[in-house]
């Protein structure tokens, strides 16, 4: 399906669309309807994929041989863009964050599927990170150098050709939601926002396809950083998709809702309460949430909905973004 007069390439790599349910699990009477997006594939499982799809047709139409990338240690989106790079015939290079590349961490979750998958890995501290885009141009030189062409991924794939992926995913989530939501009875998409691409292409897609006038609005719960910096970032996604593609999206900051106060001890630490959150889920459900994004988001769900049942509408739809092997880490 052409989604989109300007949609760019994209090659198939995630299994869509994807199913949704209602869950078991009400907090404070409301319902919540789960997008399984953690069903895209398996070690291509996640938000990540979806993304990938534009991003890795670009490399292929440019004739990549090597794939750049960046992220934290346990970095779904890493692990998930070395295995799009190899199983399209393209080499993975890592750049990943740690506490001391001396002694870098154990190969566990992510890590683990990193090196199966034959990732070649830059270990580097938390203060570099700030020159993570020099450093990656400077693996990319080297590579150049040795007569190969690499293609970088922005971190989190979040860019505007990222973005694309959860344009389309927003259409998905029309047809989801057509029974569901109405202006009388309006519905949330809640995602996990960790760097504002997910949040980008969604506010994109509800703006493109008139879903507010449905009753579909969108919502991103921060698990890092704070509501300025993700509608600053998600306006600059959405600038440049304006710039390149011309979709007279008109995303404006109203557009933006970022549910700002449930980071808590900060990116990738759990509070009790947030791990007791993922645990009943898992029992009531059969669901799996990752402590990193979607466990942090949804704990974030539930806390406001203890403060005000009706702050997403008459009930929410979830998106399940993945990110479960950073569990076994
Ligand atoms: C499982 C999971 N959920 C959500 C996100 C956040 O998505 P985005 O980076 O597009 O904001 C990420 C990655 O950052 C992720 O790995």
């Amino acid at each position: 399906m052409k989604l989109h007069d300007r949609e760019p390439p994209r090659v198939t790599l995630a299994n869509q669309p994807t199913r949704g349910h209602w869950m078991r699990t009400a907090p404070s009477g409301v319902r919540i309807w789960l997008k399984r997006d953690d069903h895209t594939g398996s070690e291509l499982m996640g938000n990540k994929v979806r993304k990938l799809e534009y991003l890795m047709a670009e490399a292929q139409a440019a004739q990549a041989t090597h794939v750049i990338t960046c992220g934290g240690e346990q970095s779904n989106h890493a692990r998930a863009t070395a295995f799009a790079a190899v199983q399209l015939g393209m080499q993975p290079h890592l750049v990943l964050r740690c506490d001391d590349p001396a002694s870098p961490p154990a190969a566990t979750g992510n890590i683990l599927l990193d090196q199966l998958v034959g990732a070649t890995i830059t270990w580097i501290t938390r203060p570099a990170w700030k020159q993570r885009n020099a450093l990656m141009a400077a693996e990319a030189d080297k590579l150049r150098a040795l007569g190969h062409r690499p293609y970088i991924v922005p971190e989190g794939g979040s860019n505007a050709l990222g973005s694309w992926g959860y344009i389309r995913a927003m259409r998905e989530l029309a047809d989801d939601l057509a029974d569901i939501a109405s202006p009388a009875h309006p519905v949330t998409v809640v995602y996990a926002c960790g760097s504002g691409g997910t949040g980008a292409g969604l506010v994109m897609g509800a703006k493109l396809f008139g879903l507010a006038a449905r009753g579909i609005r969108v919502a991103g719960v921060n698990v890092c950083d704070d509501r300025r910096y993700f509608v600053d970032g998600i306006m600059a996604i959405c600038a440049d998709a304006e710039a390149r593609w011309q979709l007279g999206a008109n995303v404006g900051e109203d557009d933006i809702d970022i549910v700002d106060g449930h980071v808590g001890l900060g990116y990738a630490r759990s509070r009790p309460e947030e791990l007791a959150t993922i645990g009943e889920v898992c029992r009531t459900d059969g669901i799996v949430f990752d402590p990193v994004y979607t466990g942090k988001a949804f704990h974030g769900v539930v806390t406001e909905l203890a403060r005000d049942p009706r702050r997403f509408g008459a009930a929410v739809a979830f998106v399940h973004t993945g990110g479960m092997f950073g569990l076994f880490a």
